[in-house]
């Protein structure tokens, strides 16, 4: 048997050691998702990485699907495929944006989402049944959403 004070060093020592693997463990996500590229996150990624492994950048994605959840899948639909609840009830023609069609998003720049999202449908010559945002979404928020769109379309904007 290791007498008490043995005992605890021994404790003190893994315990460091420990708490140093942690920390490098988080150093090493944040320096490997550097880049900031949302495209290289899955859902799955976002939600479900361990609680080590989660970086600044999926928070951020996290943080930015539950807006997605709260304010536009009622329109946008929960997958962002355009089919929300609300989405039959706009009005005759008016549909909303599917942001899964990278065909379409990849036609947008960054700023581009970043102005609708914010000032609304009408802002960018869209329709107004695409409300503004910027009174109830802080701009970090915002640009999160943005983030959280190419996560959804896989796809870049044109201007980067
Ligand atoms: C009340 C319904 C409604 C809600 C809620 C809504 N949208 Fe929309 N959104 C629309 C409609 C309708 C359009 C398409 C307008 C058009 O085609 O003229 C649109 C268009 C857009 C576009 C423009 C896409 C493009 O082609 O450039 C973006 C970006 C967008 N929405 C993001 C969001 C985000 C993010 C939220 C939540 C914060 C949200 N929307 C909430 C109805 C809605």
């Amino acid at each position: 048997m290791l007498n008490k004070p043995a005992f605890i060093s021994l404790f003190t020592f893994a315990l460091c050691a420990f708490i140093g693997v942690a920390h490098a463990s988080i150093d090493n996500t944040a320096a490997a998702s550097g880049s900031g590229d949302p495209r290289e996150y899955t859902e799955d990624s976002i939600l479900y990485s361990s609680r080590w492994e989660v970086s600044a950048d999926a928070l951020a994605l996290r943080k930015a699907k539950k807006n997605y959840m709260l304010h536009c899948a009622t329109c946008h639909g929960p997958n962002g495929e355009g089919d929300g609840e609300l989405a039959e009830l706009l009005g005759e023609g008016i549909t909303p944006r599917n942001h899964t069609d990278a065909k379409i998003m990849s036609q947008r720049a960054d700023e581009d989402l970043r102005k609708v999202i914010a000032d609304g449908g009408d802002s960018m010559g869209f329709n107004a049944a695409m409300p503004p945002f910027s009174t109830l979404l802080q701009e970090e928020e915002i640009l999160g959403l943005v983030k959280y769109l190419r996560l959804l379309c896989k796809c870049k904007g044109k201007d980067s």
